[in-house]
């Protein structure tokens, strides 16, 4: 799989050569490529941004570096051998909430690029534009605003990378997670039995795999129901058929 970034600060993407991902990259599982979006300007300050339109504060980054460094990335795009436009994602606040299931449904994709915009936003008339040439999608990490695109695309490409099938070593452990079953998941614990005068829940000791199992999941609805009745509401939904869980 590849994943494409273009960003006017590409060092932030260095840590992508550390841990899992890195490995991944070393072992050709994932291809990372970034590239400076200033490398798509031509005059003497390499400018990518300007005044707003309609006044008001803030600078907004200019459509003609981002079209050149899509063409690019578009132009690299191991996608349309598979008949499938590249995926572009732009990381923004005002985007669609990235979830667990975003991330798995890009990990099957072939070529997913980030378009990582700072100050107020990247020109709107590239998104429209992109559009022939990307399957375009804008997506928010949480609602909260952060200071550009980088640490959110660093963290979608990392929700997404763990999916490839190769890229966590026991996919076993990809099952059991937060999110895959709409739960949350259960606490974990591990040697010494008693730490500090605080015991491991008996039943884990048991050796009774019925009970752990039971234990575990009444740990997971009580978790949920506690931390987020958003997804608890969504769980205990009758499904379209008026069935309940
Ligand atoms: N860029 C700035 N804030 C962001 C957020 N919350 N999610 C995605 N991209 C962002």
């Amino acid at each position: 799989m590849r994943f494409d970034v273009v960003t006017i600060f590409p060092e932030y993407l260095a840590v992508l050569d550390v841990s899992l991902l890195g490995k991944a990259r070393r072992e050709g599982l994932v291809d990372v490529h970034v590239h400076h979006l200033r490398d798509f300007t031509f005059d003497r300050h390499r400018t990518v941004d300007d005044t707003p339109y309609g006044g008001g504060a803030g600078m907004v980054m200019k459509a003609e570096p981002w079209a050149l460094a899509l063409e690019h990335v578009a132009a690299a795009s191991p996608a349309p051998a598979v008949g499938e436009r590249p995926v572009l994602v732009v990381p923004t606040p005002s985007g669609r909430p990235f979830t667990q299931a975003t991330a798995r449904e890009l990990a099957r994709r072939e070529h997913v690029s980030f378009a990582c915009g700072r100050y107020e936003g990247i020109d709107e008339r590239v998104f429209g534009w992109a559009e022939e040439r990307f399957e375009v999608r804008l997506v928010s990490l949480g609602d909260y605003v952060l200071n550009g695109g980088e640490v959110a695309a660093l963290a979608m490409i990392e929700a997404i990378g763990r999916l490839v099938p190769g890229v966590v070593g026991n996919p076993e452990s990809l099952v059991e997670e937060s999110h895959e079953d709409g739960l949350l998941e259960y606490p974990v614990y591990t040697k010494p039995s008693v730490w500090r005068d605080r015991e491991v829940p008996p039943v884990l000791l048991s050796g009774d795999h019925g009970k752990v199992a039971a234990w575990r999941r009444s740990q997971q609805e009580e978790r949920t129901r506690d931390r987020r009745p958003d997804l608890w509401g969504a769980f205990t939904a009758p499904g379209p058929d008026g069935s309940e869980r």
